[in-house]
């Protein structure tokens, strides 16, 4: 097969790599270049459109700012945030068990740009929403390891947007609603009190809002509640659970949902709950176990 001079220029520049001194530096930017160089063959890429290419990485980047982060959402967008989070815990998981695959700790997930750190540290059984609009929702389970053992004093680091489907960050001078550091008891159980998060949509005024309306795509996330679970030895987990009757579940923009994230919501009758409140009208269970992969000793 005959070397072309395009060839020889997708080579001249993979050359250039030859004094690279960090390997790693060297794989990523071998393999970017190749992929970089096969895309634009791929698609025959013309001038106009490498330009237009250009002014779209362009306003991306003048679109972020220390609250808005618009290269996350174009890698939320594009499904590579999620695939990242994937490689990441499977390689933790291969490396902490000797296994090549995964196994049954949680599920994780995108963590999204609404965390916010230094949430307070509440007692179990706190009503969290701190003014929060949405439905009373008691939320419990336990957090163990992968062999079921329940981890005692595990974090949970929890957020969430409101009923209305806005983040306390997006309301002005809300505060901070609906987050909270909860730690589980002696048996590894948790509970608290929240609400119902509904669906929302992604922010759309910027390019990578441009861009998935040329998709033809929606903005909308399905309801879901954000938490980071952690413990001393274990690996550390970010995750959200799933309203199971929100829509959109089938159709995430920025491909978070997981099969084994989706939780029923159950709509409880007034009365005593489960922790011994006394609910003067209907609200809303959801109940989770969290299992987070031991780490290997080295
Ligand atoms: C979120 O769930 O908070 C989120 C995740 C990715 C992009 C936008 C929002
Ligand atoms: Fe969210």
């Amino acid at each position: 097969m005959s070397t072309t001079p395009e060839d020889l220029l997708t080579q001249a520049v993979l050359a250039r790599l030859d004094e690279a001194t960090d390997p790693r530096f060297d794989q990523v930017m071998r393999s970017l270049i190749k992929h970089l160089h096969g895309f634009i063959r791929d698609v025959d890429l013309k001038p106009e459109e490498w330009m237009t290419a250009i002014e779209f990485l362009t306003k991306t980047g003048q679109k972020c700012d220390d609250k808005r982060q618009e290269f996350i959402l174009l890698s939320d967008t594009l499904g590579v945030s999620m695939l990242v989070v994937m490689l990441d815990q499977m390689r933790k998981q291969a490396r902490s068990t000797g296994k090549h695959a995964m196994t049954e700790a949680t599920d994780a997930t995108v963590q999204g740009p609404f965390y916010w750190p230094g949430a307070p540290d509440l007692p179990l059984g706190s009503d969290i929403r701190q003014g929060a609009k949405g439905d009373a929702t008691f939320y419990s389970g336990r957090v163990t390891d992968t062999h079921g053992k329940p981890l005692a004093g595990a974090l949970l680091d929890i957020w969430s947007g409101d009923g209305d489907g806005f983040y306390d960050l997006q309301i002005k001078d809300a505060g901070m609603q609906a987050r909270a550091r909860i730690r589980t008891d002696a048996e590894g159980r948790y509970w608290f009190w929240s609400l119902k998060p509904t669906f929302y949509p992604i922010p759309m005024d910027g390019p990578v809002g441009s861009m998935l309306n040329n998709m033809g795509r929606h903005p909308n996330r399905p309801g879901h509640i954000h938490m980071m679970v952690g413990a001393p030895g274990h690996v550390g987990l970010t995750t959200h659970l799933f309203v199971s009757s929100s829509p959109y579940l089938d159709s995430d923009p920025v491909f978070g949902v997981r099969q084994s994230l989706i939780v029923d919501f159950e709509q409880q009758p007034p009365g005593k709950a489960p922790d011994g409140r006394v609910m003067d009208s209907p609200y809303w269970s959801a109940h989770y176990d969290f299992r987070l992969e031991p780490q290997s000793a080295s």
